[in-house]
């Protein structure tokens, strides 16, 4: 037998389905081997990783590295640094670009930015531009893994999808096996409110709770829900910040629509009014971080499984970007993707998850829904040698000064964590060894799903 690329050897192996001690043999990039470390071949490279926690490689599906375009916010070098350090292997970028990647040239152009930067994996979604929906054809055979739709207007994209759009995009999209994924608020309803509520002269942090209510996101998950229906399309929630929007989704699913979930940890974690009163503008993201009653109704929901996965929105915008006064004009979002995996880790020691439960929903329900498992988001022969190594009782404190990302903010700043990423292995390689990020090695490749009932 040939001597094996990497060895990882006597960890505690994480998959939704259990935990098993075991060593996993890496060639050419691709799992060859799993078993005891006395049945393994010679290896190049060998890592001890007994007393650490191995996952298959965290995939993060919602970043917006910000490449091309607004490299003062982030760029695929940054942002795939913040994700090694994460221990994040794949990210899934999100369009809002400039150009936004809404057609082959964007794609391209995105392409060419992260071949040459990423040290991570990465797949891009595709965006739509109302009236230019045949775009997605292109674009589906380029390899988005799939599409997203902004049904309110956001960073860099000024016009939302109307209902009109939004069903002749999911007809486009189902009949290229391509899923929908939706920011869903209603951009009318919120810019209406924003004008009421500006125009009381008011500008304080604490309002960007009133002008995008959870009324806003009802509204247009359950559009969502019955776009999807009529044009039988996957369908995906992003970032779903309330109890209420989860009783639309479980009072519409029996309708038969092909609906999965994310949420994000900032709406497990926080409390909107708190965080909003405390850090100011820092805290504002869209949808708002809503109340304690809406994080536990989506404790809950996971616990049921009716939320599939858990996704950073990597919304990185600079210090000086978001320390405003001013509500109105500070940007939505903040960094995630090297705090994701920590916070939900942490939450294990609480006993609100398990690693089971954070391998399903950080790395084989993201790689499944869009597509790209089992070459993603397993540990299986054949899979790619895409892995997270964990110490699970490493304690430290999250400090925006010290994260990768260009955007050095954090709601998350002080906040005492357990459990820490120490290797991170994309194909292979390692791109981040006991919290260095490896600068020089191996860039990071596009992943394209396999597309479902492809036509
Ligand atoms: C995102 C961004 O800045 O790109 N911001 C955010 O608050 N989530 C865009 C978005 O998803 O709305
Ligand atoms: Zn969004």
């Amino acid at each position: 037998m040939t001597a094996l690329d990497l060895l990882v050897r006597d960890g505690l192996v994480v998959t939704p389905k259990g935990t098993f001690r075991a060593s996993i043999g890496v060639e050419d990039g691709v799992i060859i081997a799993i078993g005891s470390s006395a049945s393994m071949p010679m290896a190049e490279r060998t890592i001890d990783a007994s007393g650490l926690l191995v996952f298959p490689g965290i995939i993060d599906e919602h970043v917006h590295f910000r490449d091309p375009g607004l490299e003062w916010k982030e760029d695929f070098r940054t942002g795939s640094m913040a994700a090694a350090a994460g221990g994040v292997t794949t990210v899934l970028d999100m369009p809002n670009t400039d150009p936004p990647t809404v057609d082959a040239d964007g794609f391209r152009a995105k392409l060419e930015a992260a071949s040459r930067k990423s040290l991570v994996d990465f797949g891009f979604y595709a965006g739509v531009v109302p009236g230019r929906v045949e775009e997605l054809r292109e674009l589906a055979e380029l390899g988005v893994v799939g599409v997203k739709v902004y049904m309110s207007e956001t960073t860099g994209i000024r016009e939302p999808v109307d209902d009109l759009d939004l069903i002749r995009t999911m007809r486009v999209a189902s009949s290229l096996g391509l899923r929908v994924g939706v920011h869903a608020e209603d951009g009318r309803t919120i810019s209406r409110l924003r004008e009421e509520l500006r125009a009381t002269g008011q500008r304080n942090p604490l309002l960007h709770m009133r002008a995008r209510p959870v009324e806003a996101e009802v509204l247009a998950v359950g559009r969502a829900l019955l776009a999807a229906r009529l044009a039988g399309c996957g369908l995906h929630v992003f970032h779903l910040s309330s109890a209420a929007a989860l009783e639309v989704i479980r009072a519409l699913r029996p309708l038969g629509v092909d609906v999965t979930v994310e949420t994000c940890p900032h709406y497990l974690l926080l409390d909107g009014e708190d965080a909003l009163s405390r850090l100011g503008n820092v805290a504002k993201v869209n949808p708002p971080i809503r109340g304690r009653a809406d994080a536990e109704a989506l404790w809950d929901a996971i616990a049921r499984g009716e939320v599939d996965a858990i996704g950073s929105d990597h919304a990185p915008h600079l210090p000086h970007e978001k320390m405003v006064d001013d509500v109105w004009s500070a940007p939505s979002g903040f960094p995630g993707v090297e705090t994701m995996l920590p916070l939900m880790l942490t939450e294990v020691h609480k006993g609100r998850l398990s690693y089971e439960k954070i391998a399903a929903l950080l790395s084989e329900n993201p790689a499944r829904i869009w597509g790209l498992y089992p070459r993603k988001g397993s540990i299986t022969i054949g899979s790619d040698g895409d892995l997270t190594l964990v110490d699970p009782d490493a304690e430290w404190v999250i400090r925006a000064d010290r994260l990768h990302s260009k955007s050095k903010v954090t709601p998350f700043e002080g906040l005492r964590v357990r459990g820490k990423p120490v290797y991170t292995v994309v194909r292979g390689e390692v791109v981040m060894e006991r919290g260095e990020v490896v600068e020089d090695a191996r860039r990071g490749q596009l992943v394209r799903p396999v597309r479902r009932g492809e036509r």
